[in-house]
């Protein structure tokens, strides 16, 4: 398969298409890279040494965390990424939630079948909108997980076909990293190390980011995720799906006091997060208050639950700022459109004097742009690390 040599003399621009299938959007998007004649690299600035908060932080960090962005052949040098951020030609989002919304949740056949029926148009149309067509494309990018196995394997075996057909390169993207990559695309210039919160319907974990393309999972969800409690407990009171955007526009009268919710902790006072607990305690209250879909309380019951999700993902960040002592702190994920979540988020990085980023609300929630974007830097750093049509999708991360 011929490689692009990216550093050491391409002058055009590079074209990527990239495909995002792994769960109930299909999203296509074309991405282009500045010339990178002479553009050499970024020079990744030096971990931070201030303190955060000032508390005391009781976290046991993991000795080594999981560093998920090497270099299959161990020669490239870290610092070297691209210096810009590429520029989005087109990201078509097309999603599923009224298939799935009679149902108060993806169901994981119908979204296969969805995204069968309609990711040739949206590839089209990402096309169209950028104005190129597929002899341009230089490299192909598809979501390889985590996600719905079956929902990943359409865009994977699109994305397979189109790259054999066209003998350009293939590379497979991981949906978390991307979510985290959505930031930057935003913001090429944050300074690093990094912090990322990631919190979306199926995950919520934290990442330090110690230089680009290297991730190392500092905690993460023990049972639902955040976006996964907003998804549930909308889905219990009758109020669709999904259940984030309904629940923070319900609470948005609401006053965010008026149910006492225990902000959740994990026992052994890790970075983990839990929320199961958070939900049984918002059933209860359900049963207790009489909480339905129309009631007089459901706006004060729902600003609480909300922003004591807030609250718990802020609190988690802190304790992990204090231990590894970013720089820079980054939200991302669905649940970064939230708007309570996002003034928590900003609240405490101004306290603690942290540069902080949230991408734009298209940004955050799932989409093929950031899947190109994280492409682009993986191939300018490591040209090898362009994947044979062997790629498979994998569930779990
Ligand atoms: O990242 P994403 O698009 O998909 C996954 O990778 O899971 O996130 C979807 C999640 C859903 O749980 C949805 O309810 C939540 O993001 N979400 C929100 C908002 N918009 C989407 N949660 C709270 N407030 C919102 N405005
Ligand atoms: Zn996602």
């Amino acid at each position: 398969m011929p490689g692009l040599v990216i550093y050491g003399g391409k002058v055009d621009p590079v074209l990527v298409l990239a495909i995002e299938t792994s769960c109930d959007e299909t999203s296509a998007s074309v991405l282009r890279t500045a010339a990178l004649a002479g553009l050499g690299g970024q020079e990744v600035p030096r971990k931070g040494t201030r303190t955060v908060s000032g508390e005391t932080a009781h976290v046991p960090l993991p000795d080594s965390g999981t560093d998920l962005g090497t270099c299959p052949s161990g020669t490239c040098p870290p610092s070297l990424v691209p210096a810009t951020a590429p520029e989005v030609l087109s990201n078509i989002v097309l999603s599923q939630d009224e298939v799935h919304a009679p149902y108060g949740g993806v169901v994981p056949e119908l979204a296969s079948r969805q995204h069968i029926k309609t990711i040739a148009a949206i590839v089209g149309e990402a096309l169209a909108r950028a104005g190129v067509g597929l002899e341009s494309v230089d490299l192909y990018a598809v979501t390889q997980g985590p996600g719905l196995i079956g929902s990943l394997l359409i865009g994977l075996s699109f994305a397979k076909g189109l790259a054999y057909y066209h003998k350009k390169p293939l590379t497979g993207i991981d949906h978390l990293e991307a979510h985290l990559e959505a930031c930057f695309l935003e913001n090429p210039g944050i300074e690093y190390p990094v912090l990322g919160l990631l919190v979306s319907g199926g995950h919520t974990a934290l990442y330090l980011m110690e230089e680009p393309l290297s991730y190392k999972l500092l905690g993460r969800t023990r049972d639902d995720a955040a976006g996964e409690a907003l998804d549930k407990i909308a889905k219990f009171l009758g109020l669709g799906y999904p259940g984030g955007p309904v629940i923070e526009k319900l609470a948005r009268g609401g006053d965010p006091k008026a149910f006492p919710f225990a902000v959740p902790r994990t026992k052994d006072r890790s970075l983990d997060f839990s929320f199961s607990g958070l939900k049984t305690a918002a059933l209860k209250h359900i049963r207790e208050h009489g909480i339905v879909k129309d009631g007089a309380r459901l706006f004060d019951f729902l600003a609480s639950f909300e922003d004591v999700i807030a609250r718990a993902l802020v609190d988690n960040l802190r304790l992990a700022a204090d231990a590894v002592l970013p720089r820079s702190l980054v939200l991302c994920g669905g649940v970064a459109r939230n708007t309570r979540l996002r003034m928590r988020f900003q609240d405490f990085a101004r306290q603690a004097g942290l540069d902080a980023y949230v991408p734009s609300p298209k940004m955050c929630t799932d989409n093929a742009a950031m899947i190109g974007a994280l492409a682009l830097k993986k191939f300018a750093r490591c040209p090898d690390a362009v994947t044979d049509l062997d790629l498979d999708a994998y569930a779990r991360s």
